[in-house]
């Protein structure tokens, strides 16, 4: 089975492998990292349209996509057209590759002021923001969805329809209803139905955590892309397990441990670019279990790492646990 790289409007990706959005950890070490193994097309977490309209030109420099971060997708949510499309165009002068719009989100704060899943429900609206946005910006737009409001809902394919009218370049579902929130196996049902319904690209999404679960996700619904979040937090190879999988029927091994180690303490590098040394090296913390998921000794790597105090601490330690003799 031939498992075509994606493209989305004018874009040409290298595969149809790609990052999920996810506040938090998509983060700029992480997409650049991500980028350097496989992913097609990283993507950063959402932001608040009406805090990017308000905020100073200094404030959105951090949202700026670095030479070696393309191609990526920034993210906007809200539900105001006006305030929608001068977002867009913001984050467009800063790089983005990808303009995505969020139509997923199920927390309640932005549910509620009418953005994220809450656009399942008005799909006028939601069809008005993206013709507003295509008619702003040059770069592909996309909008990423949910499978529903609730089980059994025909939300999606009535939203999905409605955004390719307005010129959507294409479509993620997250094959999860809102209600759903990040549990259970996804709709592939629901995402075969979307992928049937439209002829733009469709983006599969959602609980994908190896190469076999992508094969399945694309030949069961039919989905022209995948979308991996929370399994390559930790596993950036994931990325090109599935390329390589995709492409050759063969999968990769795991990374060496010397591998693990060497990202690892990358990753450290590029968060103290960011944020200084000190400061990141207390929020590489938060970062160090996922580095460590199924490996032997994890619960005493884990303790030495996060009370290393220094970057060169961390790193010492990272060689000696994880890729001793090398
Ligand atoms: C911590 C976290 C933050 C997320 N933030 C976003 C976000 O900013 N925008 C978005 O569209 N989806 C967001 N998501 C949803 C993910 O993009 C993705 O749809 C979801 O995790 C399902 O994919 P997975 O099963 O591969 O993790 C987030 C998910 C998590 C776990």
């Amino acid at each position: 089975m031939v498992f075509a790289p994606l493209h989305i409007g004018k874009l040409q990706l290298a595969s149809c492998v790609l990052m999920a959005p996810m506040v938090g950890l998509s983060t700029r070490p992480f997409r650049i990292l991500a980028r350097r193994h496989g992913c097609a097309l990283t993507a950063a977490e959402m932001v608040s349209s009406e805090y990017l309209v308000r905020s100073e030109p200094s404030d959105r420099e951090a949202h700026r996509v670095l030479e070696e971060e393309h191609p990526t997708a920034l993210q906007i949510v809200g539900a105001r057209p006006a305030v929608m499309v001068e977002a867009a165009a913001m984050l467009v002068d800063l790089g983005a590759d990808v303009l995505d719009v969020n139509m997923g989100c199920p927390v309640r704060r932005i549910v509620k002021g009418g953005g994220g899943a809450a656009l399942m429900k008005d799909p006028a609206l939601a069809a008005s923001i993206i013709a507003g946005i295509k008619a702003r910006v040059d770069v592909p737009v996309t909008a990423k969805m949910r499978a529903g409001w609730e089980h059994g809902g025909q939300e999606a394919i009535v939203l999905a329809r409605a955004l390719e009218d307005a010129g959507v370049d294409a479509i993620t579902v997250h094959a999860r209803t809102r209600e759903d929130r990040h549990r259970g196996a996804p709709l592939l049902c629901v995402l075969r139905a979307v992928k049937d319904a439209v002829s733009i690209p469709v983006i599969g999404n959602g609980g994908i955590s190896t190469p076999a679960d992508a094969v399945t996700m694309l030949t069961r619904s039919g989905c022209d892309g995948v979308m991996i979040g929370r399994a390559a937090v930790g596993d950036v190879w994931i990325f090109e397990r599935i390329a390589a999988f995709l492409a050759t029927g063969r999968e990769p091994g795991p990374p060496s441990g010397e591998t693990r180690a060497e990202t690892l303490c990358l990753h450290l590098r590029l968060l103290i670019e960011e944020e200084g040394e000190k400061k990141a090296v207390i929020l590489f913390r938060k970062c160090i279990p996922h580095y460590l998921k199924g490996i032997p000794g994890a619960r005493e790597a884990r303790q030495r790492l996060c009370s290393a105090g220094s970057a060169e601490e961390v790193t010492r330690t990272a060689r000696q646990l994880l890729a001793p003799g090398s």
